[in-house]
């Protein structure tokens, strides 16, 4: 059976922190350097600075198969560069991979939607990376529309 509940950071807070670090580490292009130290660190201070468990910083849903964590989907906000407004943003879903393509994902993007509406948000964003392409087929299913994209090249 499959739960789709609020984190709980005593019981979810390691497996939550290993398999968003997985994907947020998958994030990097392939074939930019990571000096992988560096990078545990800074993953350290995205967990410190926006909080899981902190309510005012993120809402955080989990998906359970069988009280087996699944996944999870993790939304914070961004601050609109040309006006300010502050909206969700969704900083990570993730699906452990034995428990894909089941529809674990949209499950929980389903619950984060409910209480977007429930707490009268009217758009949510994110981004995603060019090299996944899973990712943007699973947001193109979900009704995702590219508002725009960034660019960047060597100096
Ligand atoms: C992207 C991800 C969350 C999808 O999770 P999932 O539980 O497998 O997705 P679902 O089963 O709910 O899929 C919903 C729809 O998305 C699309 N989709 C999902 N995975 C896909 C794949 N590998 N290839 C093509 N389409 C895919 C399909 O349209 C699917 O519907 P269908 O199965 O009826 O065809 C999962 O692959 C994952 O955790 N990836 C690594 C983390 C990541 O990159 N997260 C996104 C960046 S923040």
């Amino acid at each position: 059976m499959t739960v789709f509940r609020a984190y709980d950071h005593r019981r979810d807070a390691a497996a939550f922190r290993a398999l968003n670090q997985r994907t947020f580490r998958d994030s990097v292009p392939p074939g930019e350097p990571v000096d992988e130290a560096e990078f545990r660190k800074h993953h350290a201070w995205l967990l410190e600075h926006f909080a899981p468990q902190d309510p005012a910083r993120s809402t955080v849903f989990v998906a359970e198969v069988d009280g087996q964590y699944a996944g999870h989907i993790w939304i914070g906000t961004q601050t609109d560069f040309f006006t300010r407004r502050v909206d969700p943003w969704i900083f990570d879903i993730s699906v452990l991979p034995e428990f894909r393509r089941k529809g674990i994902a949209r499950g929980l993007h389903d619950h984060a939607l409910k209480h977007l509406r429930a707490t009268r948000q009217a758009t949510v964003g994110l981004q995603v990376m060019a090299h996944n392409d899973v990712a943007a087929k699973f947001y193109a299913k979900l009704g995702y529309k590219a508002r725009a994209s960034s660019l960047v090249r060597k100096v």
